[in-house]
C-alpha cells in the first residue's frame, strides 16, 4: 500500500479505464451506498429500490429518487471530477465506467461516461425507451406513447444490466491497460467483477479508496486516500 501516491504519466498507456462508485462523488455532498452515513442505513432497498417496491409503491419510490436529484443537484463535481474530464480531452483513450447514477462526471464535462447503474436524469417505459428528465422534480411519470408509468432507469437491486451496457464494458476493460478504480465498495456484482477482469486482462491496475479492499491482491497499487485530493497529484501533469 501506498503511503506516498504514484505519478502517472497518462502517455504511458493507450487505454485507460477510471472505474468509480459512490466514494467518488462523496466529496461532493452525495451520500454513498454503505459505510458511515450510507444511504441503505437511512433506507431499506427493499422498499424504494428494487421493482417490486415500484410496482406496490410507485409514488414512494419515485419520491425516494425525487429526494436524490433535489440533494444532488445541491452538490457540485470536485477537483477530481474535474481532472477526469481533463484527462479525457488530452488522451482520446480515457473512459469512464461508473456505478453512479448522480451524473456528477457529466456535469464536470466528461463526455465519455458509461453508466453501469443508469441515470437518475432519465426515464422509462418497458415499451419505448428512454426519456431524459432532468431537474429536481420528475415532470412525465407517465409515457406519452402509451400511458405506462415510467420508472426511473436505474438497474436496482434484482434487475439486470442493460447487455449492450455489459457487452460496451467487457470489451473496454478487457483491452485496457490502466485500469483505475476509484470510490466503490466493490461488493456488488457484476460490476464488482470489473477489477479482476481488468487484472486477468494484463491492466496495470490502481486502487484509490478511503479503506483497503478485501481483494487488494488484485491492485498493483492500492492508495489509501480521498479521490478528490489523491486523483490530482497521481496526474500531477494534467492541470
Ligand atoms: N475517496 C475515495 N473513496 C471513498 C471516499 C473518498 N472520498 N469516500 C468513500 N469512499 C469509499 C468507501 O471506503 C467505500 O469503499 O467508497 C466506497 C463506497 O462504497 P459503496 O457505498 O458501497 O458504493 P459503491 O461501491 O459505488 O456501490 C455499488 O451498490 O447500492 C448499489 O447500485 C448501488 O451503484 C451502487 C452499488
Amino acid at each position: 500500500m501506498h503511503a506516498s501516491i504514484p505519478k502517472i504519466d497518462p502517455a504511458d498507456y493507450e487505454r485507460i479505464i477510471l472505474f468509480t462508485g459512490a466514494g467518488m462523488s462523496a466529496e461532493s455532498g452525495v451520500h454513498t451506498y454503505r459505510g458511515r452515513g450510507g444511504i441503505w442505513h437511512e433506507y431499506h432497498w427493499e422498499e424504494y429500490a428494487c421493482e417490486e417496491a415500484f410496482i406496490n409503491r410507485p409514488e414512494a419510490v419515485m419520491e425516494f429518487h425525487q429526494l436524490r436529484r433535489v440533494e444532488v443537484l445541491k452538490c457540485e463535481p470536485h477537483q477530481g471530477h474535474h481532472l477526469m474530464a481533463e484527462l479525457e480531452r488530452r488522451h482520446s483513450g480515457v473512459t469512464i465506467v461508473t456505478q453512479n447514477i448522480d451524473g456528477m462526471h457529466q456535469r464536470a464535462g466528461s463526455e465519455r461516461v458509461v453508466e453501469l447503474h443508469g441515470s437518475l436524469w432519465r426515464l422509462r417505459c418497458p415499451y419505448h425507451g428512454t426519456i431524459e428528465d432532468i431537474g429536481p422534480d420528475y415532470k412525465a411519470q407517465f409515457c406519452t406513447a402509451c400511458g405506462h408509468r415510467l420508472r426511473p432507469d436505474i438497474i436496482w437491486f434484482g434487475d439486470g444490466l442493460n447487455p449492450s451496457v455489459v457487452a460496451q464494458t467487457d470489451q473496454l476493460i478487457a483491452e485496457a491497460d490502466l485500469f483505475i478504480s476509484i470510490g466503490t465498495s466493490g461488493v456488488v456484482y457484476p460490476a464488482a467483477g470489473y477489477p479482476r477482469l481488468a487484472h486477468s486482462s494484463g491492466a496495470h491496475c490502481i486502487s484509490i479508496n478511503l479503506q483497503a479492499l478485501t481483494d487488494a491482491s488484485i491492485y498493483n497499487e492500492v492508495v489509501l486516500g480521498e479521490a478528490g485530493r489523491v486523483l490530482p497529484e497521481m496526474f500531477a501533469d494534467i492541470q
